[in-house]
Formats: C-alpha cells, sequence, structure tokens
C-alpha cells in the first residue's frame, strides 16, 4: 500500500496493520549488519559537522569501523570531515549516497537537524541498514512510531544519539530506583535551564544562502522559504518550530531519559502546557509542561511528571511538591537535573552527575552498585558486528520521543489538557491538535512509511 503525505490522514491501528507496520512485526529481534569482507562496518554519514562532527569522531573511534560515506549539505563541513577520511566517499544529497553506495555500506548515521531525522533513518531502514540516529529520534510523533515499526518489522539495529544513557551515573540511578531505593516513586520533576526557544515575530531579513550551502536540500521535506543569516543554519533550527523541538525535546530527550528508563514508564494518559500563547513561528522560551503516566513496579498507582525549562528552572524547593516536613537539607538545584520523589525519600539526579539520596541523614551509608561507562557508540557498531544489544534501540526511543513530543504539541494549546490514546495515536479531546502530530513532506522528498 503506498503511504503518501496527507495533510487530514489520521492513522489508526487499522491502518498500521494494513500497512504491514504492526502486529507481526513484533516477533523480529534485530539481525546483524552484514560487514565487509575485511570484517569491518562500513560507515555512512548525514551530516558531519556540528555534533555530526562528534559522533563521527566516536563511531570511527571503533577498531572494526571504516568511515565509507560522508554526506553534508554545507560543502565546508563535509570537506572538514573528508580531510580526516580521505578514503570515504563524499556526497550533498543522503538520497543519492544511500543508492550510489548501496551494498558497500553497513550501516548510517543520521547527526542533522531534527527535521530530517525521520526523513534520513527511514531512507536508511528501507535500505536494509542499521541506524544510529541523533536525538530526539524525530520531529513529529508519527515518524517516531514509524521509525519504530519499520525497524522493529525488518529486524535491523538501531540506536538513538543519547550518549549519556551508557554513562555510569545514569546507569547507577536506573538500577538505585529499580531496588526499591527510595521506595515506589510518585512524582518525577525535570528541569533544563538552556533557552532552545523564539518569542519573536516572523523571521524577516531573507537572503542568498552561502555558496557553500544547499539550502534546498536543507530544508528537505520542510514548506520552502528564503535563507536568513544566523536563523537556521547552523544550530538555531531547534528554536523553530518547522525544524526543531524546543529545550522539552533538545534537553527534555537526555534528562527524562534515566526516569523514563527507571520507572519503565509506557505512554502518558495526558500531558498540558503552562507557556506564551503560540506564535507558529519558535518554541516558546519557557515552560512548565506536566504529564500523567500509568503506574508502572516502580511506581506509585500513577506518576506525575513536571518539566521546567528556561528561567522557570531550575524549579523552586517551593513547586517540587515534596512531602510535608521534607526538604533539600539546604542544597542547590543544578541548572540541569531530575529529581525522583519516593515514597521513602528523594533522588536528585544532576544532569551526567553522581545521584543524591536525600534526605542525607535517611541514606548515610546506603550501598551504590557498582556500575561501569559505556561506550554508546561502540555498543551500536558492536551490535551491528552480531555482539550484544543496543540499549537505545527504535523500540525504546519511539515511545520515550512519543511522550516528550506530546508535550512539545501540548505547547501549541497552552493550559489545555490533551488527552493521549497512544495505541491509535490520537489527541482524544483536541482534534487541532492532531493536525500536529504529522506533517506533510514537500514534493520531491516524500519517503516510503513516512
Ligand atoms: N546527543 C547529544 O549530546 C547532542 C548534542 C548536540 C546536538 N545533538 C543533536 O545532533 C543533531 C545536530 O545538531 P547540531 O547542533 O550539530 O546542528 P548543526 O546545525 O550545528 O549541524 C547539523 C549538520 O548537519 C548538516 N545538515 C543539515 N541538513 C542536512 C541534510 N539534509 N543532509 C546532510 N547534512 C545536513 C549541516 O550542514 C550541519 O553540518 C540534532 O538532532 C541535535 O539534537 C545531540
Amino acid at each position: 500500500m503506498p503511504l503518501r503525505s496527507n495533510h487530514s490522514f489520521r492513522p489508526t491501528r487499522r491502518f498500521f496493520l494494513q500497512a504491514g507496520l504492526a502486529g507481526p512485526a513484533l516477533r523480529f529481534l534485530p539481525t546483524t549488519a552484514a560487514a565487509s569482507p575485511n570484517g569491518k562496518l562500513r560507515t555512512a554519514h548525514i551530516g558531519v559537522g556540528g555534533m555530526g562532527g562528534a559522533d563521527l569522531n566516536s563511531i570511527a573511534s571503533h577498531g572494526q569501523v571504516e568511515v565509507a560515506g560522508l554526506c553534508d549539505v554545507d560543502v565546508e563541513r563535509l570537506e572538514a570531515a573528508a580531510a580526516k577520511h580521505p578514503g570515504a566517499r563524499k556526497f550533498r544529497d543522503y538520497r543519492e549516497m544511500i543508492a550510489e553506495m548501496g551494498d558497500s555500506i553497513d550501516g548510517i548515521v543520521v547527526s542533522t537537524p531534527d527535521h530530517t531525522h525521520a526523513p534520513a533513518a527511514m531512507t536508511a531502514l528501507q535500505n536494509g541498514k542499521p541506524v544510529y540516529c541523533q536525538k530526539p529520534l524525530t520531529h513529529q510523533i508519527f515518524e517516531a512510531r514509524q521509525l519504530r515499526e519499520v525497524a522493529k518489522q525488518k529486524g535491523l539495529v538501531s540506536q538513538m544519539g543519547i550518549q549519556v544513557h551508557s554513562s555510569a551515573p545514569y546507569r547507577r540511578a536506573v538500577k538505585m530506583i529499580q531496588a526499591g531505593v527510595i521506595g515506589p516513586v510518585s512524582q518525577v520533576m525535570a528541569w533544563s535551564n538552556k533557552n532552545w526557544g523564539y518569542d519573536g515575530g516572523p523571521i524577516s531579513g531573507q537572503q542568498t544562502p552561502p555558496d557553500s550551502l544547499d539550502w534546498n536540500l536543507w530544508l528537505g521535506t520542510a514548506t520552502a522559504r528564503d535563507f536568513a543569516p544566523s536563523v537556521y543554519h547552523p544550530g538555531n533550527w531547534r528554536k523553530l518550530i518547522d525544524f526543531g523541538t524546543g529545550t522539552l525535546g533538545d534537553m527534555g530527550v537526555h534528562i527524562f531519559d534515566t526516569p523514563y528508563a527507571a520507572l519503565e514508564l509506557t505512554a502518558p494518559r495526558w500531558a498540558m502546557t503552562s507557556c506564551r500563547k503560540p506564535t507558529h513561528v519558535g518554541h516558546p522560551e519557557r515552560n512548565v509542561v506536566r504529564y500523567e503516566f500509568p503506574g508502572t513496579k516502580h511506581t506509585t498507582d500513577k506518576l506525575l511528571w513536571t518539566w521546567f525549562d528556561g528561567d522557570w528552572a531550575p524549579p523552586q524547593v517551593s513547586e517540587l511538591n515534596l512531602p510535608k516536613d521534607w526538604d533539600l537539607g539546604g542544597l542547590q538545584l543544578p541548572g540541569q537535573g531530575a529529581l525522583f520523589i519516593g515514597e521513602k525519600g528523594l533522588m536528585l539526579l544532576p544532569h551526567v552527575a553522581e545521584p543524591v539520596l536525600l534526605p542525607e541523614a535517611r541514606f548515610s551509608g546506603s550501598a551504590r552498585p557498582d556500575v561501569a561507562d559505556g561506550n554508546h557508540y561502540h555498543e551500536w557498531v558492536d551490535a551491528c558486528l552480531g555482539k550484544g544489544t543496543t540499549s537505545a534501540s527504535f523500540d525504546y526511543a519511539g515511545p520515550l520521543t512519543e511522550s516528550l513530543l506530546l508535550g512539545v504539541v501540548a505547547n501549541r494549546f497552552p493550559e489545555q489538557k490533551l488527552t493521549w490514546d497512544a495505541e491509535n495515536l490520537r489527541v482524544t479531546n483536541l482534534d487541532a491538535a492532531n493536525d500536529l502530530l504529522r506533517r506533510p513532506y514537500r514534493e520531491g522528498f516524500a519517503v516510503a512509511g513516512l
């Protein structure tokens, strides 16, 4: 069945079944990728500047990787990466790279702006390639669902680029929560004082893009518009609703990852945001986003999760809803982190630092599990070569991303509780919100399955 972009399209379970994207797919486990005759994993990289440069270095540091292809829409960035990997073929359009290189690549790394994650990753999966894709997995909720289903259906190794997921402090926090150290958890507070929002009006000052940049390819699936310097490329696209996911999608995916994994959360029942009125241009510069999740074996009967960002982070102690007579013992909250509120105590988890148990007196002398740092990148390479599995596969990253993105959708309807039917991918009480779960792709950029 051909899958076309259609603005009013609302996927149902029946749709997924017809498209062969659900049900039987659940039976498949990732298979291994074919490595080259010399036993190396030949990788191709889409987006090699910014974080893509760091991803390239980290993947290439594995002794069994051969960097075979490099792609970037900015020639200056492409040439800088190519100087370090002179044997790799160079491309500006990832569709050409995947089509032309075919069987001479074994795995694909996607490090582009968020709006290009799904089209690039899906093209890789549809061509039978394992994928390492930067966070958040996708820009749209529908895309996250589809990547997860197709990776599963094709049995391909996948990993979302949340490298801190494999760090010792985060792994240790997961073990401690699951061992019940602070008892069943009723609430999680999470925050980032970064500001990846833009409260201004429509973008003006349009100009000709620099010669080095292929602006049409950079826009990709998004609606065409003129270039403006220092607004989109590089980096600032994350503030704008058509390209990024704001601070919630950008940092929230790292900070929410440990609570999500530790508590084995599924899909939220609802999400509600407090922020300024929508401008339809940028994400809000400050947000408070509330979610309710169904209870799990590590939580009370339900789990309330609250996110604060921009200069509303870190939250004030009075906003933490701490149980009576509990406090932080004068501890300053870090600029980014999470706080778990359990029946027996609190766990403060500063962003990529060791967990702190509170009140201190209650937990003095409590044992800390011995956990080592993992290498998130090498884990993906090893899994592609048939050794072990990935810890942030699309099976995990898809539902995590869908949950976060529901909050991004809620930003467009401040103070309205959006009730969520995850199975059918629908907001049940506000039809206008369903129009924001999937957007049509620009003509010439259609991708099967999206
Ligand atoms: N995991 C982390 O800690 C971490 C940190 C920073 C960024 N990121 C993620 O990495 C991604 C990139 O972020 P960034 O800050 O490096 O952005 P950036 O704008 O600085 O870099 C993006 C790169 O991709 C290239 N690019 C853009 N569109 C492309 C296309 N269609 N095909 C090929 N190349 C294309 C750009 O030219 C540029 O080199 C984002 O998804 C972001 O969320 C992750």
